[in-house]
This record gives C-alpha cells, structure tokens and sequence, in this order.
C-alpha cells in the first residue's frame, strides 16, 4: 500500500465541523483548522491528519514548506464548452443595455449557439480543456460542464462528447445536460418552436444521452422568456425517468418559484436566486437541495445579489460557484469570486470556503468524497505559497496558489 505524508503545512483547513454539519450554519470553529499540520494520504484517500513538526512514517514524505493546505475548490456550475467570444455584450452592457435586451435583440445565448454549431467536437474539447486548466489553476479541482449552446440533438451530443473526451484527460469533470437553455432559432413562433424543442429534449435527447452516459444531471433555464414551469416540469420528470438528476437555473431575473419546484423535483441544486421569495428560503433550508450562489454573474450583470445570508441563517447549505460562460460571467478566478460572495452577499470567510468546498462537492452528490479533507475523503487539494488563509481573500486579484494535488 503506498502512503505519502505531506509535512510541514503551516495551516491546513480539514472542513471537519463544516462535515458534522453538512455545511449549515458555518462558523469559524468548523473549518478544523490543524497549524503546523500533516497530512497521510493512502491510496489516494486521506488516511490522518495532525500537528507535528516531523511527519509520522510512510513510504513517502512532502516538505510542503509552510504552505496553507485546503480543500480543491468544487465549481458546481459553469458552461465550459462554446465557442466564440461575447465580449462587444460587455461593452453593449457598459453603454446601458441590459442581458434580457441584447437577447431579445438576438444576441445573448443564441448568438453562442451559432458558434457552437459551427464548430467540432475536437474544438469544443479543446476550448473546454483550455477553460478547465484555467479554473485549475485558481485552486479549482472539480469542474461541473453544461451543455447547452446547441439547442439541436446534434450539437447538444457534440458538446457532451467533447466534455466526455475531456474527462478522459481529467476524470473530475461532471457533466450536465442543459437541453432547455434558451428556445432555438428558426422559423414560426417562439412558442411553437420550443413546444417542439421540448418534444426532442424528452423524446430523442434524452434517451440518447442516458444510453450513452453522456451526463449525470439534467438542468433547465427557469424563466420568463426562456422555459415554464409546465415545461420545467416535464423535461425533469423525463430526466429522472433516465436517472438524471434535475437541477434549476432558478429565479435568476424573476421571481418563477423555481427554489420551491427544486426542492418538490428533489433537485440536487437550484442556481442563482437572485429573486427567490421567502417561501422558496424556506424549502430550501428544509431540504437536501443545495442553493447554489454565482456571485460573478450579479457581479458582472450589475444585478441585485442573491440573499444567501438569510439562506444561510434559515439553515440552507450554500454553494458558491463561478458560473463561468461566454456571457453573463466570463471571469474564471474562483478566488476573487469567493471574496466578491464575502464583501457583496456579507457571509463570513468560513462560510465562503465552506460553499465554495463542500457546498459544490454537495450540489454535485460527491459530498462524501470532495470538497474537504477529513478521513476517507478523496485527496484532491490545493497549497497556497502564504502564511494564513485569510490572505486568499484580503489580497483579492492576486493568486498564491502552488499546487492542486490530483489523486
Ligand atoms: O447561468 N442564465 C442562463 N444561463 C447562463 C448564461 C448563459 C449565457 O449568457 O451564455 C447563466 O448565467
Ligand atoms: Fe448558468
């Protein structure tokens, strides 16, 4: 059996307490803060942690020379795989148009599903990849992947083929298919075209899709404009038929009762909530369903940010997670992301960690193995070339990562 101490740590954050308490109601005592820490790593898993100056034998030791140890990030959300860029909406933005106006203008989504429709599965492999690595080096481990930009069976499969050959190059990469993100383009009504579009989703992609395991959720836009909550509906209800696991982009610009319709759907998260209503507070905190918190897209919208401090107090387990796309949020620097949710939502620096580790490990069911470093857990971790984890977010914009340690 193959054991490696990493010695030497000068802080190392266990998340043991955030663990005990399924990430609810986090204070600073459960980030399990270990100083002058090590780490036995068996067979990939963690196997102890401690205090000590000299690492406790193994076959093989790691000077991590007074590094803080935490954790790999776990981003629960986020649309890797497109292609093209819609930086001109940025500055289209800066001039005084909103997101819902460019759209309806025929910008917004459809204009990256033009794209991503002329391009390959090898290239659309190759943009996931590239955004992947960048995720990777501001600390992030594991990578959830919609897709979503092809509104069509053939390029919706392409997408999700291109993510399935980039987790055969890094295996924690969790794929979602996100069928139901915007009407396609064509002719007739909006309405007829995404009657029909809803037909091929329940009736022809999603059967292909579970047949070849191309995804592991099923997510669907919420929203005036976009889908119904009848539509919602049955698109879910299909996917758990396939054993896909529902998820919400819900309450992003209106209030839909999209948390409540996560919470009855038994969906593993529901995503945004910039809108959510009192009654959706409450059934999520009562529930297992994770309420997912993307503070990059407020950020960078210049939009309301979601209440997650009450979310948290009512007894919600949050994630905190970049949802990076070509649109709404472009930024892939999980840590300032982490300190916009700090100062913006007005959460503390222990509930920020905790969402952006275990509340993305739970929004993705890998709960048990992700997303902190406690006894059985998997070892994927990142070091920090400072002195106290703090820094992470006082020093916002600047990177002190080392390494992110894969198993
Ligand atoms: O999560 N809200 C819907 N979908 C994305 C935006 C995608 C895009 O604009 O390309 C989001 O913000
Ligand atoms: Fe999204």
């Amino acid at each position: 059996m193959k054991t490696t101490t990493y010695f030497n740590i000068g802080q190392l954050l266990t998340l043991e307490g955030v663990v005990k308490k399924d990430g609810r109601r986090i204070t600073r005592d459960d980030l399990g803060i270990i100083e002058n820490a090590y780490l036995v790593i068996k067979d990939g898993v963690v196997s102890a942690t401690g205090s000590s100056k000299k690492p406790p034998k193994s076959s093989k030791n790691v000077d991590l020379k007074g590094a803080v140890v935490l954790p790999a990030f776990v981003d629960s959300h986020t649309h890797v795989t497109y292609s093209g860029s819609r930086a001109c909406e940025f500055e289209m933005r800066s001039e005084g148009k909103t997101y819902l106006d460019i759209a309806k203008a025929g910008g917004g989504i459809i204009s990256t599903v033009h794209a991503t429709r002329k391009s390959s599965v090898k290239d659309l492999y190759k943009s996931t990849i590239k955004n992947i690595e960048r995720l990777r080096s501001f600390g992030v481990g594991v990578i959830e992947a919609k897709s979503g930009y092809g509104l069509d069976v053939e390029t919706e499969l392409k997408q999700l083929e291109a993510i399935a050959l980039a987790k055969k190059d890094y295996p924690y990469i969790v794929p979602t298919f996100l069928g139901a993100h915007d009407t396609p383009p064509g002719v007739g009504s909006k309405d007829a075209r995404r009657k029909a579009y809803v037909d091929v989703i329940i009736n022809t992609l999603l059967p292909k899709i579970a047949k070849k395991n191309l995804a592991v959720f099923c997510d669907v836009f919420l929203e005036d404009g976009y889908y119904t909550k009848e539509e919602t509906l049955a698109i879910l209800r299909a996917a758990k038929k396939h054993k896909l696991i529902p998820k919400i982009h819900a309450d992003e610009f209106t209030n839909q009762e999209g948390a409540a319709l996560a919470v009855a759907l038994g969906a593993a998260s529901a995503d945004h909530l910039l809108h959510i209503s009192k009654n959706g507070i409450e059934a999520i905190a009562s529930s297992q369903t994770v309420a997912t918190m993307l503070p990059g897209t407020s950020f960078n919208l210049g939009l309301p940010y979601a209440p997650a401090k009450k979310l948290i107090d009512a007894g919600a387990c949050i994630a905190i997670a970049s949802d990076f796309n070509p649109g709404s949020n472009a930024c892939l620097n999980f840590q300032l992301l982490l300190t916009i949710a700090i100062t913006q939502y007005k959460i503390s620096v222990a509930q920020a960690i905790t969402a952006g580790c275990y509340g993305g490990a739970k929004a993705l069911k890998l709960e048990k193995d992700f997303g902190h470093l406690t006894k059985g857990s998997k070892a994927l971790f990142q070091t920090y070339k400072t002195t106290n984890y703090q820094n992470l977010f006082y020093n916002y914009g600047e990177n002190f990562l080392g390494t992110v340690f894969v198993p």
